[in-house]
């Protein structure tokens, strides 16, 4: 099969499309034929094994123990491991894996749901890391409520468009914060006001806010406290990672400045959870969320697609369409 792979850690140019073996499943995962995987800043830190700090998580310290990359997966069942029994061959699937730059991927079974017949596996791909990441912050972290007023802080990215219709499937007043050009795609994916954070710094307005969900967390966490209510949460999903000493600083300090400030402040890292994976199927399946896709790529340019997203201003989710015969 074709995948691919790199074998140091580097820029995007390490990248290579090989002809590999097609993996064998464990006895607890699927093989599946890849329709459409999509690409998440995830994917450039495992590539460039940065920051540091993510070589200490078991990835390799000084080459990586994974040589092939992609964690969200939609695609057609072709096997299963002996222990499966949710899944047979021939189901449509989409979940996570950690290989899914190729045209065959082994996942597991408590990582994947079934394909709702109305979304193509290309808008199923974009779902599971953004999606999940968006549900976990804003329901089990942020304790979204109906009603609430909720500011999505990089409202126009992968994690940012999903979070602002799941927040109004949640029955929020939802305020998006993105840069001039995505103003209306945030508003047509729901959000009821917006904020041009090249025009206006939402910490200084007068409008307080019950939950703040931040994926896009550059200014200072002091300032940004100021547009929470009393009672309210702050959310941070993600900012500067550009070193692993601001990562933990900011880990320990961030909890003080709340502290002082009196506000709730919550960083997490989100796991795949198959619940998660069926919350979100459904709310696909009834059309509650949509997934933004911004650019589409074939399997031999995911290193364009890598590119792409490391610039850090993706328009929802870049997609790689590996089987373009089984989009559907
Ligand atoms: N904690 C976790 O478990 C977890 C999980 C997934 C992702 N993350 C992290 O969360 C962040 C967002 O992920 P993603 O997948 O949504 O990334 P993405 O698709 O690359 O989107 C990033 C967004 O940030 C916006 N942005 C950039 N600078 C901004 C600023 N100064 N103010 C407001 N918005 C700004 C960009 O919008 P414009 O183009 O309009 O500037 C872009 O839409 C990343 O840092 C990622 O590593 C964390």
């Amino acid at each position: 099969m074709k995948a691919i792979v790199r074998t140091k850690y580097g820029s995007p140019d390490v990248l290579e499309l090989r002809e590999i073996d097609k993996p064998i499943p464990k006895d607890n995962q699927v093989l599946v034929r890849v329709c459409a995987a999509s690409v998440n800043p995830l994917d450039w830190h495992l590539l460039r094994g940065e920051p540091f700090l993510i070589r200490l998580m078991g990835f390799g310290i000084f080459t990586p123990k994974q040589q092939l990359l992609g964690t969200d997966i939609a695609g057609r069942i072709e096997a299963v491991g002996k222990d499966v029994t949710k899944f047979k061959v021939g189901d449509a699937v989409f979940g996570a894996g950690t290989a899914g730059f190729a045209e065959y991927a082994c996942m597991r079974e408590d990582k994947l749901v079934l394909k709702p017949a109305n979304v193509t596996f290309e808008q199923c791909a974009a779902v599971p890391v953004a999606g999940i990441t968006a549900l976990q912050g804003l329901r089990d972290h942020g304790k979204i409520q109906s009603g609430q007023a909720v500011l999505i802080n990089g409202a126009s990215g992968g994690v940012g468009t999903f979070a602002v219709q799941i927040a109004k499937a949640f029955g929020a007043q939802v305020t998006g914060v993105c840069s001039t050009k995505n103003l209306e795609m945030v508003k047509s994916v729901g959000a009821d006001h917006v904020i041009d954070y090249t025009k206006e710094a939402f910490w200084k307005s007068e409008t307080k806010y019950d939950l703040i969900l931040d994926n896009a967390a550059f200014q200072s966490i002091r300032e940004s406290l100021r547009a929470l209510k009393p009672n309210g949460i702050y959310v941070i999903v993600g900012g500067d990672s550009s070193s692993s000493l601001r990562i933990l600083l900011s880990l320990v300090l961030n909890p003080l400045i709340a502290l002082m400030a009196k506000r709730k402040l919550v960083s997490f890292m989100a796991r795949i959870k198959q619940s998660d994976l069926e919350f979100l199927k459904e709310l696909l399946e009834s059309g509650k969320i949509v997934p933004v896709i911004e650019q589409k790529f074939p399997l031999s340019e995911v290193p364009e697609a890598i590119r792409h997203v490391e610039k850090g201003h993706t328009r929802g989710k870049v997609i790689i369409s590996v089987d373009s015969g089984n989009v559907v």
